[in-house]
């Protein structure tokens, strides 16, 4: 037990906080003594690491596969990313030489930063990541997964990074796209290289460029042709008819595909390449009830389905039924969940909250959204955070804003 407390109190080096509902006892007050000791000793070392003897950094700047040398600023944020990548196999060796384990995932956290993945798609969370993962209380315990029946993008899972996770969807190609992101067959370089190649002949041929890469697409089903079409079509939206095939038009920008652009998204590449590492995420092309079927008391199931009324097609056929049918199988789900969904906008309220999902937690947050170009479709929105009995966070109020010697603990 002490060992385990101690593990939390290591991982919680990330944001300065205890995570709620751990108590120290007398009994982990020692073995936390013990541990801030050992990491005291273990820090001591660590400028070593990453500097010269005259305190010089040893990472000069990046290069480019095209043999671009870019120099660091001293932005904190890359700073600390550095810092984080340079030292956490020392941090995986400290923890297996104490006999801490690494890696449990709690929440509450604080999100300052908000990291975007490679796939656009219609009701993605990005501007709702801080508030989910600062309203949710949950703590793995180092056996529960968190699971995203709905993934969609996937901006929650990849924001929170837990260590184990189930990530599923009905739309293989996300999935399948994630997959290759995971085993390595897809990387950065990859991304870089096709994003060049196919955003000149883009250039050179405009419209009808992008629907050669859509028949193809559609016969195919090539996950890169489905990044380049995500980031090149109409509004940045994802649709497909009845039978499957993606039908969004043309966006309009034949030079979409500029350096910077192309930079962005190969970033973007990188960052979930890394967030998955050494993680134990199951990506799945499944529907939401098989999903839920496999979930355990120790999981986290966060839900984000369609909302009811909007535009439905092969992936996202959603209905009251469907959203009835979730309301019930949630509530009789072994742990922990939380539900995504709009509660009012100036126009209307959403009943659906009241009629399925009362007498749970909920907290809201106003929201606006931008989905397609109407102005209708640009009004703000409150949107609600379901959340079970039992794990819904206390307020985060205070902000924490580490000192410059704190940094390191806030990347551990
Ligand atoms: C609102 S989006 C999720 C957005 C995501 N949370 C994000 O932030 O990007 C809903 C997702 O549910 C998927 N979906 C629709 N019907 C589904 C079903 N029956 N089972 C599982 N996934 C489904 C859609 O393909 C879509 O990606």
């Amino acid at each position: 037990m002490s060992s385990q407390r101690t593990a939390l109190s290591f991982y919680n080096a990330r944001t300065g906080n205890v995570p709620e509902g751990v108590r120290f006892d007398t009994e982990s007050d020692e073995a936390a003594a013990l541990f801030v000791e050992r990491l005291q000793a273990e820090a001591a070392t660590f400028n070593s690491l990453i500097s010269t003897e005259n305190g010089e950094w040893i990472v000069k700047g990046f290069i480019d596969i095209f043999r671009n040398i870019y120099t660091i600023s001293g932005d904190t944020k890359v700073v600390s990313k550095l810092i984080e990548l340079m030292l956490f196999p020392y941090f995986v060796a400290f923890a297996e030489r104490n006999n801490y384990k690494i890696g449990v995932t709690h929440l509450p956290i604080n999100v300052t930063h908000v990291g975007v993945p490679p796939i656009k798609c219609q009701g993605t969370k990005t501007k709702l990541v801080p508030f989910i993962l600062r309203n949710i209380r949950w703590c793995d315990d180092g056996q529960g997964r968190w699971i995203e029946p709905f993934l969609g993008s996937g901006v929650v899972a990849f924001n929170l990074a837990p260590r184990a996770a189930i990530l599923a969807d009905t739309n293989r190609h996300i999935i399948e796209l994630y997959e290759a992101i995971q085993s390595g067959e897809i990387r950065s370089g990859t991304v870089r290289a096709f994003l060049v190649a196919e955003g000149r002949k883009l250039e050179l041929d405009g419209a009808e460029y992008y629907y050669e890469v859509r028949n193809r697409f559609n016969e195919s089903a090539n996950v890169l042709d489905f990044l380049f079409l995500n980031r090149s079509c109409f509004n940045g939206v994802m649709r497909f008819n009845r039978k499957g095939a993606f039908n969004v038009p043309f966006g309009h920008k034949p030079q979409r595909f500029s350096k910077a652009y192309i930079t962005k998204i190969a970033n973007q590449v990188d960052w979930i390449r890394m967030q998955m590492a050494g993680k134990d995420w199951e990506f799945r092309v499944a529907g939401w009830r098989d999903v839920l079927a496999d979930a355990r008391s120790l999981d986290f199931v966060y839900l984000d389905p369609p909302y009811i009324g909007r535009h439905t097609d092969y992936y996202n056929s959603w209905n009251n039924v469907e959203a009835q049918n979730l309301a019930a199988a949630a509530q009789r789900l072994p742990g922990g969940f939380a539900l995504s969904m709009w509660l009012e906008n100036r126009h209307r309220k959403n009943t659906h909250i009241d009629e399925h999902w009362a007498g749970l937690d909920f907290r809201t947050s106003r929201h606006f959204y931008h989905v397609g170009s109407t102005e209708s479709l640009r009004n703000a929105m409150d949107e609600a955070l379901v959340i079970k009995s039992g794990f819904l966070a206390a307020e985060l109020s205070v902000e924490v804003k580490p000192k410059r010697a704190e940094q390191l603990a806030l990347t551990i």
